[in-house]
């Protein structure tokens, strides 16, 4: 892989508001979570989309793309503070460090998640004053809203925690983990297309191969739970079952899961094979990107 997780950060790092004044204390537990390590994947495949679609004036200019990446990185992270809370998953370690809740206290934790959402959309806001009229930087600014939402990962989340304890029948899992976690990878693909100045038919393909690519994300992520290790995953393992779960793996055992992961990485593969892109070169480091997940164990 040519892009690694610093290539990201020295991207989404410039975006990082101070810890000064009297939030000091929200501030630096915001960008405790924000900086606490991570795969990156999210800016990642937003950054690589971009780039297989962008040309001319908008090829490596960073100005629009920078801050959305940091956008979705903080949403991603704002889910993971809460999903840790006490009152969810309860969950103490994260990237390898102590959850939020437990380092900074409950309520800083549910203050800092709603920052960082919230803090997202002022860097998203600032871009839209900069760029008036531009229809890709509007789309986005919506599909960054939706996905994150009552309509994506907020619902899923919201399904994942009712269900506790529940079985689940095929349809409700789909649910669960098309919201809870396709959706915030459907995000940064569609609008890294979007700020490139691609088109909805282009955005529709990647949001399908998004959707199966979150659909193995999600799976290989319970593989984890059950079979991974805490020193490489950075969380728990068995919260899950901790928690009463009812996931891929557990309903259809590790070896059909793995099978799951590797054939719905393939079927991105396969859609997002077929684009017509501007750099080639950017739409093979996307798949490798896809099938390093397939076996990834953190
Ligand atoms: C964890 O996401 C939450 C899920 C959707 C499974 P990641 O596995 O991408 O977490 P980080 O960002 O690398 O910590
Ligand atoms: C949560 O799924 C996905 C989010 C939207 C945060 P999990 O609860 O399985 O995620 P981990 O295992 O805690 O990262
Ligand atoms: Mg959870
Ligand atoms: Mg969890
Ligand atoms: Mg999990």
């Amino acid at each position: 892989m040519k892009t690694n997780a610093s290539d990201i950060e020295k991207i989404i790092y410039k975006y990082i508001p101070t810890a000064k004044g009297y939030q000091q204390e929200i501030l630096t537990a915001m960008n405790y979570a924000f900086s606490a390590g991570g795969k990156r994947i999210r800016p990642m495949m937003m950054k690589l989309c971009y780039d297989m679609f962008a040309d001319g004036d908008k090829k490596g200019d960073e100005t629009v793309i920078g801050p959305f990446m940091a956008a979705m990185e903080m949403i991603h992270t704002y889910s993971l503070i809460h999903d840790d809370l006490p009152a969810l998953d309860n969950d103490d370690l994260r990237r390898g460090k102590p959850t939020v809740h437990v380092k900074f206290g409950e309520d800083i934790a549910i203050l800092a998640g709603d920052g960082l959402l919230n803090y997202a959309y002022e860097l998203v806001a600032e871009v839209m004053t900069k760029r008036p009229g531009d229809i890709g930087v509007e789309k986005a600014f919506g599909v960054l809203a939706s996905k994150a939402g009552i309509y994506g990962m907020l619902g899923g989340q919201a399904l994942d925690v009712y269900m506790s304890g529940q079985e689940l029948d095929e349809n409700v899992l789909e649910f669960i983990y098309l919201n809870k976690t396709s959706a915030l990878i459907e995000c940064p693909m569609i609008i890294g297309a979007y700020l490139a100045g691609s088109g909805d038919d282009v955005a529709a393909k990647l949001e399908e191969a998004a959707r199966a690519v979150g659909m193995a994300f999600q799976v290989q992520d319970d593989i984890l739970d059950i079979i991974g290790q805490e020193d490489k995953i950075g969380k728990p393992v068995h919260s899950d079952e901790k928690n009463d779960k009812y996931t891929y793996a557990t309903i259809h055992g590790i070896e059909a899961s793995k099978q799951y992961v590797k054939d719905m990485s393939d079927k991105a593969n396969e859609i997002i094979m077929g684009l017509d892109v501007k750099n080639g070169e950017v739409k093979e480091e996307l798949i490798e990107l896809i099938n390093s997940l397939i076996d990834r164990d953190r």
